[in-house]
């Protein structure tokens, strides 16, 4: 019904164009064949070209870690879709980092996910509650306002590639992943969203679960009805680590 989506979110990593190639390679010698899983490499936007070149046409796919949602301008030191064609199929739209650092807000995040579907890239867009979020009992809530925001400027979720990452903010880069069923329960809650939004096409979306993936907690999270791969960040630097996130999506 819908293929899983496994991406590896490499932040600011690694320093050089030559390792960047090197990785990507790695990940491509050990993806597995078929098309069981869609795999994904997201390098800085400065390698995206290099990692491109390496990995050829096909089997691994290339997404940016983030992008403007406008062609073009005077928007210094931003990275535009109609500079991503031919470079990446996917972006991450959204990401909690940006959203901390980078002064993403919901709006924006709206305006880039149409803007990517416009331009024929796959957003992955992110959403995900903050401890104390958590804490206060409003997770269910923040995600409800998030989701929404992200899709208000689509028509439909039919065809436009779609992919949403729930990344709880406390889980990631602490080791301190979601339990699979907290996990489950939330990306129920998206897809509950995506139903309202669009009947049909709903379970076209893969929800992903990102925040400290490891080998060791993959596919059990995998494992989970509404869980379809995942956005994968230290793990993804690690290409045998990887591999087998990646093979635990595709025998899920
Ligand atoms: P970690 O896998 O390092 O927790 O990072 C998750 C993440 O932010 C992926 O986008």
């Amino acid at each position: 019904m819908r293929t899983p989506v496994v991406a590896g979110n490499w932040k600011m990593n690694p320093p050089t164009a030559a390792e960047a190639v090197e990785l990507a390679r790695a990940v491509a010698a050990s993806a597995p064949a078929g098309d069981q899983v869609t795999t994904v490499v997201c390098p800085p936007t400065v390698w995206l070209s290099a990692v491109r070149e390496a990995l050829g046409a096909d089997g691994v796919a290339v997404g940016a870690q983030t992008m403007h949602f406008e062609e073009k301008g005077a928007f210094t030191g931003e990275t535009s879709p109609l500079m991503l064609a031919g470079l990446a199929s996917f972006v991450i739209i959204g990401h909690s980092e940006r959203r901390q650092y980078d002064g993403e807000t919901d709006e924006r995040v709206g305006r880039k996910v149409a803007s990517a579907v416009a331009h024929r890239l796959r957003p992955i867009a992110a959403v995900g509650e903050r401890a104390e979020e958590r804490a206060a009992g409003a997770t269910a809530s923040v995600i409800d306002r998030q989701v929404r925001a992200a899709l208000a400027n689509l028509d439909g979720l039919g065809g436009t590639g779609l992919v949403i990452a729930y990344e709880p903010v406390w889980a990631i880069g602490t080791g301190d992943a979601a339990t699979a069923a907290d996990a489950q329960e939330v990306c129920g809650q998206i897809r509950a969203i995506l139903r309202e939004l669009d009947p049909e096409a709903a379970d076209e979306v893969p929800i992903q679960y990102g925040g400290s993936v490891t080998a060791e907690n993959a596919a059990e999270l995998f494992a989970q009805p509404d869980i379809d791969g995942a956005l994968v960040g230290g793990a993804s630097l690690k290409p045998e680590q990887f591999e087998t996130i990646l093979r635990a999506a595709a025998g899920a």
